[in-house]
């Protein structure tokens, strides 16, 4: 496994991701990380990522230079690099300019990442700094120029030592991937085994052996997170895990059959279905500010679940969560937690009131090594490639009250859109696609009848992370037959506009 230090860095993540696709398990932890606990982790090797900083500046993050001497393979990204050079003995500068965006490499030597990795040249790589190698540590030779880059890449063979000056884990470095994968098999001789079938099957095993013969609960909620965790732990323990789905009354059209259908008859999962569109709704009414909506729902499905898992015969003893590897590294960063601007619910509050332990097997994992997992496990690509859907459901997609009739018009709405997207394969390439109930009325004309009916809005945006989104630019014969579809199939909707905001400062949901 290799090691990845963060020094806050917007791309860290990609660098373990990256690793991870040549097959090789890593993970990220601040650059705080005390030397003791770095050299127990046992890495085969380190890679320091980017961050914002100069390392010449008072107060900027650094890492213990024991690390030097553990004997495995270091790689410097960026600040990584200067950083080591700066540790090292060699001096690091402000540059006559800043350099950032796109570079022609020219590979001088070929080792450490640039190891029998065949990459076209001069290669494509992006660039982002403003600082320079003025001086390399003793031992380093240059690897790899561009134009405005003496020493684009350095390395200490011998030590197995490297750093990059560009960002090797970003797309627009080419053979961005095909280095990372050239360090961490080549230099750190990790061996290609981390797969989404090794995973699975390691993971399966260990909950046969650890959760043998005790109850374990899950809330399923159709999502892909949800629907592998249930998956991985019904082939574990079989009937002694228990999934849960609650019908909160905002779902989407058809949701609870055919979550129930697969689930419940194709898998043979032990699944209870629980009616409590009324309480939700009940409660919803009147309610028009959307974190009160959110509140609302969060705790009502903590209580509707709370009861539900109290039903269940014998101890339950563990609660089954779908926390994937970016919750956790958000939770431990070295960037401290980022603003709440909405609040988010899954299960929360529940473990410690009920006394459970939570079972977590999504953890180690990426969104898209989640997705393998669930192809792994049978799961059909409706629920695989499915679009995030949010906990508050088709609530937050009403603005104003949710009332029953309301719902009935979104959800058919929403339907058109789901069923297009699908049917163009844009629904796989866009982050999420939706429709929004404006709480506005317009004048229509149908026929020889004037018309005064609802807005109904499109909501599609592209994004890696939900972080940031921009709308995405849907070929105007498909938004022709999703405003033609909604406006001639959905009783008291006469107009449908599309949302072009991006995010900031705009957000995905209009609530
Ligand atoms: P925003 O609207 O903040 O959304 O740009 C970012 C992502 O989060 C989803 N979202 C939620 N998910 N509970 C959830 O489980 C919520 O209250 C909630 N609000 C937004 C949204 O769909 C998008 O993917």
């Amino acid at each position: 496994k290799i090691l990845v230090l963060d020094f806050g860095s917007q791309t860290t993540q990609l660098i373990a991701r990256r690793v991870r696709e040549a097959r090789v398990y890593c993970e990220i932890h601040p650059c705080t990380m005390p030397p003791d606990e770095i050299k127990a982790y046992g890495a085969r090797g380190i890679i320091l990522s980017g961050g914002p900083a100069s390392c010449y500046e008072p107060g900027a993050p650094s890492v213990d230079p024991a690390i030097f001497e553990l004997g495995v393979p270091v790689l410097g990204i960026c600040y990584g690099m200067q950083i080591l050079t700066h540790l090292l003995g060699g001096k690091v500068a402000r540059g006559a300019k800043r350099e950032y965006g796109p570079a022609k490499l020219n590979i001088q030597r070929q080792a450490g990442p640039f190891r029998e990795c065949g990459l076209d040249e001069p290669q494509p790589v992006w660039m982002s700094h403003g600082d320079r190698i003025e001086k390399m540590p003793q031992g380093f030779e240059t690897l790899a120029v561009t134009a405005n880059s003496p020493v684009a890449a350095m390395g200490d063979p011998e030590r197995r030592i490297y750093g990059v000056q560009f960002h090797p884990e970003v797309a627009h470095t080419h053979g961005g991937a095909a280095m990372l994968a050239a360090f961490v098999l080549g230099d750190c001789g990790c061996d290609p085994i981390w797969t989404m079938h090794n995973f699975a099957e390691a993971t399966i095993a260990d909950f046969k052996e650890r959760l043998g013969g005790q109850k374990v609960i899950c809330a399923l909620s159709g999502g892909v997170d949800s629907s592998v965790v249930a998956l991985l732990l019904h082939k574990a323990i079989g009937k002694d895990l228990t999934s849960i789905f609650v019908d909160n009354g905002v779902l989407r059209a058809g949701e609870v059959a055919e979550v129930a259908g697969l689930f419940r008859d194709v898998f043979g999962l032990n699944l209870v279905v629980v009616d409590a569109a009324d309480l939700f709704l009940d409660r919803l009414k009147g309610i028009t500010d959307p974190e009160e909506k959110r509140r609302i729902i969060g705790h009502t499905f903590i209580e509707v679940f709370d009861a539900e898992a109290a039903k269940i015969a014998g101890e339950v003893q563990y609660l089954a969560q779908g926390t994937l590897y970016p919750d956790v590294i958000e939770s431990v960063s070295f960037k401290g937690p980022s603003a709440v601007i909405k609040s988010h619910h899954n299960v929360g509050g529940l473990p410690e009131k009920m006394k459970l332990k939570l079972v977590e097997p999504l953890r180690e994992l990426f969104k898209d090594e989640c997705r393998e997992v669930g192809r792994e496990l049978g799961l059909p690509e409706t629920i695989v490639s499915r679009q995030p859907f949010p906990g508050p459901g088709l609530a937050i997609r009403i603005m104003g009250e949710v009332t029953r009739p309301r719902l009935a018009t979104l959800r058919e709405a929403d339907a058109i859109v789901q069923e297009e997207m699908r049917a163009s394969d844009l629904y796989t390439k866009v982050w999420q696609s939706f429709a929004v109930l404006v709480p506005v009325k317009t004048v229509g004309v149908m026929g020889d009848e004037r018309t005064y009916e609802d807005v109904v809005a499109l909501r599609i945006v592209d994004s890696v992370d939900a972080m940031t989104a921009d709308w995405s630019r849907v070929p105007y014969e498909i938004l022709a037959r999703l405003s033609s579809r909604i406006i001639n199939e959905v009783k008291g909707v006469n107009r449908v506009v599309l949302d072009i905001s991006s995010k900031p400062p705009s957000t995905i949901e209009w609530e």
